[in-house]
């Protein structure tokens, strides 16, 4: 899989991608990530990229050109499966999306700042925004970093048994079961004895009934879906 990503800030977006399951995915081969500044395709010698905005207002937006020149350049080679936006007014990321994206092979996304990008380069070129949660970052960057880690350790070969993805939290819409390591008994307080019995299925059933105790506790909302 292959993502690229442009930006106002590359710097941001080193140390995320550098380390856990995102760097084991590029250092096995399975995921090929670039960081490409916006700059590069500024309008003007000055490097301008953004401007003011139409019917005013405060804060600049991101100017069409530079972005529909980089976005054309990008997808000489290789048409995008996806072009997303990532802005706060986008569909909210959960792990069904991100099991989608982790099938695709080519991915660009469009990390904005300022006030946004200049909206006719969204209906143009974007075919998916995504917002992380209902709150408001500064600019995509972290946004797409989250993205990228959650795709990105769902491609397979990039976890192995230990790490699967399949008994994660909101993998089957359910919340992960508590998790006990060694000693058994800490401080007086003692790991559940189920888990000390050798019996799968024993464990396996106390561990479902945990998800979905848990999650009516915590999120009955996913109890609710599909
Ligand atoms: Cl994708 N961008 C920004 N700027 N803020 C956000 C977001 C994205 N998702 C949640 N808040």
């Amino acid at each position: 899989m292959k993502i690229d990503i442009l930006t106002v800030l590359p710097d941001l977006l080193i140390s995320p991608f550098a380390h856990s399951m995102v760097q084991r995915a590029r250092d096995k081969g399975l995921l090929d990530i670039r960081v490409h500044h916006l700059r590069q395709w500024a309008v003007n010698d000055y490097g301008q990229i953004d401007d003011y905005q139409f019917g005013g207002g405060a804060g600049m937006v991101m100017m069409a050109e530079p972005l529909a020149k980089a976005i054309e350049e990008l997808s000489t080679d290789q048409p995008y499966d996806e072009i997303i936006y990532m802005t706060p007014d986008g569909e909210r990321l959960n792990q069904k999306i991100a099991n989608g994206l982790s099938l695709k092979e080519n991915i660009l996304i469009i990390c904005g700042h300022y006030k946004g990008i200049d909206q006719r380069i969204r209906e143009t070129y974007v075919t998916r925004e995504i917002s992380i949660g209902d709150y408001v970052l500064s600019g995509g960057e972290l946004a797409a970093a989250v993205l990228v880690d959650s795709i990105g350790r769902l491609i397979p070969g990039v976890l192995n048994d230990e790490t699967s993805a399949l008994f994660d939290s909101f993998q089957d819409n359910l919340l992960a079961p508590p998790v006990y390591t060694r000693p058994a008994e800490w401080r007086g307080k003692k790991v559940p004895e189920i888990l000390l019995s050798g019996d799968p299925k024993k464990i396996e059933d106390w561990r479902h009934e945990e998800s979905l105790r848990r999650t009516a506790e915590r999120r009955p909302d996913l109890l609710g879906d599909e």
